[in-house]
């Protein structure tokens, strides 16, 4: 069982903290974990619609998310994390989602395994983080064929250490790291 687990927030605030305490558990549940933090990477490039991923399988794009979309592809399970900007998510994780684009052949069906268990996890300083989880978990399940597991969603009045002071929270980042 591998899992990757990206975190895009720029900050190690509330979804940082929770991505690592879901990896925590996993590493402790031997489960074999990746976790990717976006903003560290320096060449990041969204997508960048030439549609050669149609033709070749993958994304001909070669920069720092190409091992991030490789882990993506060989893992079990992943964990996806955004905080809520401007009531989207933020650019890190967009960059991202849109490189997703290569798992999807050009007839819309998917050159990734089927099935893949995600868990969601969405902060907000006042609010959108359930809305904003719920469509992450939708575009991972209908384009990506995904399971979706479970979302842990935060709003937080801009304090991160919001999560981190949360025993509720905290205990829900290991049950549904349990659930991979
Ligand atoms: C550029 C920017 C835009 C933001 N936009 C929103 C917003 O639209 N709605 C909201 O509730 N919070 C917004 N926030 C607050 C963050 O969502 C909030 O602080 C969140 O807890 C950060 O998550 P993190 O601790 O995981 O980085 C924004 C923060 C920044 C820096």
């Amino acid at each position: 069982m591998s899992i990757a687990a990206i975190i895009s927030s720029p900050a190690k605030g509330n979804t940082y903290t929770i991505v690592n305490a879901m990896a925590e558990q996993l590493k402790a549940d031997g489960k074999d974990v990746q976790v990717f933090e976006i903003n560290a990477m320096k060449d990041r490039r969204g997508c960048q619609g030439c549609n050669a991923c149609k033709r070749k399988g993958s994304c001909v794009t070669k920069d720092d998310l190409t091992p991030v979309l490789d882990a993506v592809r060989n893992a079990d399970g992943i964990i996806l994390s955004t905080p809520v900007y401007f009531g989207e998510a933020c650019g890190q994780y967009r960059l991202l989602e849109d490189r997703f684009f290569s798992f999807l052949n050009a007839d819309f069906s998917v050159n990734i395994a089927p099935g893949k268990k995600v868990a969601v996890v969405v902060s907000a300083g006042s609010a959108g983080a359930d809305k904003l989880a719920e469509k992450i978990e939708g575009v991972m399940k209908n384009y990506f064929k995904c399971e979706p597991i479970g979302n842990i969603t935060v709003t937080t009045g801009n304090d991160p250490k919001c999560a981190a002071n949360s025993a509720e929270i905290m205990a829900k980042a290991k049950e549904i790291a349990k659930k991979f």
